[in-house]
């Protein structure tokens, strides 16, 4: 295992998915036997949220705070995204809208992020991957932008019981989270 330092990275996961046997989520756990030292995730569930509407933004609902505090507690963000009709899910849309919102508070603002996707076809998202990367330019993120995990087939990738089985996926896997956590080691320095 690379060693990326001493100080702790706080990555915070979120998953598009409210699936009870997601793949991206499923990938998301995988991703927490795969931590670089001096990195740790917590995995956040955006499906709890209420649905985003500006006439309750006036009064943020106390799920939204909750969630707004954990992504401004987080050092980077660790998206594991679904594709649903070539775009990310309304799930995430959802919890990226609340994040955003009200405008003079934009929790996201200049988080580093990376992005991985787990898909039943053999494209494995990369549709939903650009989507979301075209979002983070008005959220003002900072994604990296290799290695790209896209776990396609994740039907054949995952066992019954939600391992994610495939060796060269998990050592994608493994890269991205070193990457991700030298990335916010190299902002964090240059703030
Ligand atoms: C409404 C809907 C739309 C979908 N659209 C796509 C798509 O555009 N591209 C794709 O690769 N998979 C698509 N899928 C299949 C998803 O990749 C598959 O359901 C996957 O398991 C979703 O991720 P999850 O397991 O984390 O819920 C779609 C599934 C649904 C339910």
């Amino acid at each position: 295992m690379r060693k990326v330092g001493k100080p702790v990275i706080r990555i915070l996961g979120i998953s598009g998915s409210a699936r009870r046997r997601s793949y991206n989520t499923a990938l998301l756990e995988a991703a927490k036997e795969l931590l670089p030292e001096g990195a740790a995730l917590e995995v956040y569930d955006v499906s709890v949220l209420p649905l985003y509407n500006q006439d309750i933004e006036v009064e943020i609902p106390a799920p939204v705070m909750r969630f707004k505090e954990e992504i401004r507690r987080a050092e980077a963000v660790l998206f594991a995204t679904p594709e649903h009709n070539y775009s990310i899910t309304a799930v995430l849309k959802n919890a990226i809208e609340w994040g955003n919102r009200p405008v003079e508070d934009n929790s996201w603002d200049g988080k580093p992020a990376a992005i991985m996707s787990a898909s039943t076809s053999p494209r494995g998202g990369a549709r939903a991957q650009l989507h979301l990367r075209q979002i983070m330019v008005d959220l003002n993120m900072y994604p990296i932008n290799k290695p790209q995990l896209l776990v396609a087939r994740a039907q054949e990738n995952f066992d019954a019981n939600l391992k994610l089985t495939n060796s060269e996926f998990r050592e994608i896997l493994r890269t991205l989270l070193i990457s991700l956590t030298e990335w916010t080691l190299r902002l964090r320095g240059s703030a």
